[in-house]
C-alpha cells in the first residue's frame, strides 16, 4: 500500500510510519519541522525511517497549497493527517497560527485528496473537543459545542470540515480523538515528558491545581495500534465517517501520576504547586466502547509498563531531549 502520513517527523507521526514500513508498506511522510519543538529531536526522530527505502521524505508546509505539488499525484491508498500545532496552551497565545497550520492545513489536504482522487482519511483529533464535559466517561454522542481553548476549537472544526468534504465529495474519513498520548520519543511540552527530565535533573516541577485533576494516558503502541485499524477500517468501508475516542479508559490523577513517575525514576519530587491553567480540563476519560465495537481497539498498556518503556528510552536518549 502507498500510505502518506502528514506530520511523520513528530511523535506519533514517527512511530505510525515505523509501524507501516515494517508492515512492507511505501510510506510517504510529510513535515515542515515546525518549531513548536527543537528541530533536532525531529531529525532524530526521522532518521531510522530515512534509511529505508520505502521511505520518501517530503518538507512541505500545508498550510501553503502550493507545496503539495512537490507530492505530485502519487494515487495515495489513505492518508493520515496528524500534522498540527498541538498543545492546548500554547495555542491560547498564538490562536492565527493554530488555526491557520490546523483548519487551513487540514481544508488544503482535503483539496489534495478532491484532485488527486484519494478518497480514504483517518485524522488525528483530540479529546480537548469535550470541553469540561461533565458527563464521564466521554462518549463520541456527546454535544462538543463549548471548546474550551484555541486547539480545541480547531480540531472539533476540521472534524466539521471533515464532514463537509465527506458529504460533497464522497470521501471516507475516521476522526479519531487521542487522550494524552505518552510513550518513547513522546512530545517534549508533555506532563509525563516534562516531569521525567526535572525529576531526573534533580529540579523542582510544577503542579497545575490541586493534584486532582485527571488525564487518560494511553501508551503510544496502544494509540498507533488504534491508528493501523482505523485506517484498515477506511479502507475496507465505503460511504465511511464517523468520530471514535482512541483512550485508555483509566484516568490517573496528577499526583498518582508524579507518584508513578517518582517509583520508576527511583526519584522524589520536588513539587511546587500552582493555580490551574487558563484552557486546561479537570479530566479527561474515554468511553472506548464505540471503538471497540468499530475497529476492534483494545489498548492494553497499563501506567506502570508505559512508564518503565519511557524511561527507558529517556535514559538511552537523555542527551537530544535535554
Ligand atoms: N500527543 C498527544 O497526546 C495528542 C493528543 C491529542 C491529539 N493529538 C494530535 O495528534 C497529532 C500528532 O501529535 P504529536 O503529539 O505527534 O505532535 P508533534 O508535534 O510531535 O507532531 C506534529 C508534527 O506536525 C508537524 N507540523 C506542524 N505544522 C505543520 C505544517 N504547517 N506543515 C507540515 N507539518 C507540520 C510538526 O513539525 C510535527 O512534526 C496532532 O494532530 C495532535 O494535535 C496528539
Amino acid at each position: 500500500m502507498k500510505i502518506l502520513i502528514t506530520g511523520v517527523a513528530g511523535f506519533i507521526g514517527s512511530h505510525l510510519a515505523e509501524y507501516y514500513l515494517r508492515a512492507g508498506n511505501e510510506v510517504y511522510g510529510v513535515d515542515n519541522f515546525d518549531d513548536f519543538y527543537p528541530l533536532a529531536v525531529k531529525l532524530k526522530n526521522i532518521e531510522p525511517l530515512k534509511a529505508n527505502s520505502n521511505f520518501h521524505f517530503f518538507e512541505i508546509d500545508i498550510t501553503e497549497y502550493s507545496q503539495f505539488s512537490k507530492l505530485e499525484d502519487r494515487s495515495f491508498d489513505l492518508i493520515v493527517h496528524l500534522a498540527a500545532k498541538a498543545g492546548v496552551r500554547p495555542s491560547i497565545e498564538a490562536p492565527q497560527k493554530y488555526l491557520r497550520t490546523n483548519v487551513t492545513g487540514t481544508l488544503n489536504i482535503l483539496e489534495y485528496m478532491r484532485a488527486t482522487k484519494c478518497n480514504k482519511l483517518v485524522f488525528a483529533s483530540s479529546s480537548s473537543v469535550y470541553g469540561n464535559c461533565k458527563t464521564i466517561p466521554f462518549a463520541e454522542s456527546t454535544l462538543t459545542d463549548e471548546p474550551i481553548s484555541p486547539y480545541a476549537f480547531s480540531k472539533k472544526s476540521c472534524e466539521l470540515l471533515n464532514y463537509n468534504y465527506h458529504h460533497l465529495y464522497n470521501l471516507d474519513i475516521l476522526n479519531l480523538r487521542f487522550f494524552t498520548v505518552y510513550g518513547p520519543r513522546q512530545r517534549p511540552d508533555l506532563a509525563i515528558h516534562k516531569f521525567m527530565k526535572k525529576i531526573m535533573n534533580g529540579e523542582p516541577i510544577e503542579m497545575y491545581g490541586d493534584g486532582l485533576s485527571a488525564r487518560d494516558y494511553t501508551f503510544i503502541d496502544d494509540t498507533i495500534n488504534g491508528i493501523v485499524k482505523a485506517g484498515t477500517y477506511v479502507l475496507n468501508n465505503n460511504g465511511v465517517y464517523d468520530t471514535i475516542n482512541l483512550g485508555n479508559s483509566s484516568p490517573v490523577q496528577l499526583s498518582n501520576l508524579i507518584s508513578a513517575i517518582e517509583k520508576v525514576t527511583n526519584k522524589k519530587a520536588e513539587v511546587v504547586v500552582k493555580g490551574m491553567q487558563e484552557g486546561d480540563v479537570d479530566i479527561t476519560y474515554a468511553d472506548i466502547s464505540k471503538a471497540k465495537e468499530v475497529i476492534g481497539y483494545d489498548p492494553q498498556t497499563k501506567l506502570e509498563a508505559g512508564l518503565k518503556k519511557f524511561y527507558d528510552w529517556y535514559v538511552m536518549n537523555n542527551a537530544v531531549t535535554a
